[in-house]
């Protein structure tokens, strides 16, 4: 088949079509060339497109330092995968791969554009001074693969206001924007704060470049972080209640702190940027006031763009300190506590800044934490991160009140403060469904807690 960006010379033709299995699912390949310039472009296209609307796509240009080679300075890599993974979720879109290296400057330019950005000029900068525009990209071939794959309108996947433009001109119907929020960290700061300040596009970014930017995630733990959204997400379109993940980091002999109370950095660099990330992933992130008292955490997300969730501290007699760096969080934090609280302290605690919210004691006094989930969603709330301590922690479990956890596993023995004791209320669970990922020198075990009557029977006697 012939296409034509004016409707008279063909200039792109459709040459092939082949099944391409990837782990995010199985795609087809379509290959087009470019009559004018013998330029191949693609069309990862997964489902059944033709003749529907608001179809997911991503007009993606190639970047082979980032798409092949994995290249942090720039976000394409991670977008690349992202979209195949949400087209996967949906069974349905397309990728259109157009072979416009480097914002259409061509890879030895786009290399040398590198060097000039190591200098410190920044990606525009450095294409004006090699006798470039800032994006020399051109969408015709885009918008000329969709009609061919008989797509009628799209949500396209994208934080370029300028994509969105051009496919418009070229009479794409795009009736949805749908962001893809990259990993921000020490090698693409830079780059993304100049995409947003000089190219206009739609990222949320921290407000200053951070003095401890992270070591990026993996595109596994990305992967993860973005499936259990969408599971928090279904649980909450099916439940009305909020879903709860249990977070925590631990050593290879149980330990969550050295001893009780004292505070200790279990989780690498890598890991506590997935905690970062999974705080932003949730609505809320619910801590006990011991952990207030040990740590003073912050509980925001610093060491990756995105949300600070509301924060959440059982407090049933109000212990939490006045002078607690939590009261410097931007959201108001949300202290639930009993009738066992004073009046004095309530008022103390409201003074600097918190709600706090009288609920009903469970049977040993502390905070009832059916009451505290019902408490979340009513103000809201569908997803909270349960990031402990070791008591809240076992708490959580022993209610069966966790449906999903991500347990960091340190490579060190602690010999320290254990969470999860036989529960008067039945076994404790197991993990079903388990996935696996590396965090630097940590595991991360991913699973859902189910409860049976022997999930901590172990496996059969050797
Ligand atoms: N490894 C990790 O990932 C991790 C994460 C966080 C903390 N930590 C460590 O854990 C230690 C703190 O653990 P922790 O057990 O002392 O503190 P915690 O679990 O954070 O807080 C426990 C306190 O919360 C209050 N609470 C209110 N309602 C509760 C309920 N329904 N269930 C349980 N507690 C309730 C209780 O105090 P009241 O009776 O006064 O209300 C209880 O003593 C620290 O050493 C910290 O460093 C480790």
């Amino acid at each position: 088949m012939s296409l034509s960006p004016s409707g008279s010379t063909p200039q792109l033709v459709r040459n092939a079509q082949a099944r391409i299995p990837t782990a995010y699912g199985t795609f087809f390949l379509y290959d087009y060339t470019d009559t004018r310039d013998g330029k191949e472009h693609l069309a990862l296209v997964m489902g059944e497109v033709d003749g529907c609307d608001d179809v997911l796509v991503r007009v993606h240009s190639e970047c082979m330092t980032g798409d092949t080679f994995g290249s942090l300075r720039c976000d394409c890599g991670e977008q690349l995968h992202m979209a195949m993974q949400r087209i996967a979720e949906r069974e349905r879109g397309v990728i259109v791969y157009l072979r416009q290296e480097g914002r259409g400057i061509g890879l030895v330019d786009k290399l040398r554009a590198y060097n000039l950005q190591d200098k410190g000029y920044d990606t525009v900068e450095a294409n004006l001074l090699l006798g470039h525009q800032a994006d020399e990209r051109d969408y015709w071939a885009a918008a000329d693969i969709l009609q061919d794959l008989g797509v009628r309108s799209v949500r396209l996947l994208t934080n370029n206001p300028a994509k969105i433009e051009a496919l418009r001109s070229y009479n794409i119907r795009i009736n949805e924007r749908v962001p893809l929020q990259p990993t921000i960290h020490a090698e693409n700061a830079a780059y993304l704060r100049a995409k947003v300040a000089r190219m206009r596009h739609l990222l949320q970014l921290p407000p200053t470049p951070s003095p401890s930017v992270s070591v990026p995630l993996t595109v596994d733990l990305r992967m993860r972080v973005t499936l259990l959204q969408e599971r928090m997400a279904r649980h909450f379109a099916h439940t009305q209640t909020p879903h709860v993940t249990l977070a925590y980091a631990q050593s290879l002999d149980g330990s969550l702190a050295a001893a009780a109370g004292a505070p200790l950095a279990l989780s690498g660099a890598a890991s506590m940027t997935l905690t970062h990330a999974l705080r932003a992933a949730h609505d809320a992130i619910l801590v006990g006031v011991g952990t207030v008292l040990a740590d003073d955490p912050r509980l925001t997300v610093r060491l990756v763009a995105g949300r600070d969730p509301q924060p959440v501290v059982l407090d049933s007699t109000l212990r939490t300190p006045a002078t607690a760096r939590l009261f410097d969080h931007p959201r108001k934090p949300w202290i639930f506590t009993t009738e066992r609280s004073e009046e004095d302290a309530r008022r103390r605690l409201s003074e600097r800044g918190a709600e706090i919210v009288l609920l009903p004691a469970d049977a040993a006094g502390r905070v009832s934490l059916l009451a505290a989930l019902e408490a979340m969603q009513m103000r809201g709330v569908r997803s909270v991160m349960v990031e402990g301590g070791a008591q809240v922690l076992e708490s959580f479990v022993a209610a069966h009140l966790a449906h999903y956890a991500v347990v960091t596993l340190a490579p060190r023995w602690i010999g320290g403060v254990h969470a999860f004791h036989a529960s008067a209320n039945g076994a404790l669970p197991r993990l079903t469904h388990v996935a696996y990922t590396q965090a630097g020198d940590d595991l991360i075990v991913w699973g859902e807690p189910t409860w049976t009557p022997t999930s901590n029977a172990g496996g059969e006697a050797a």
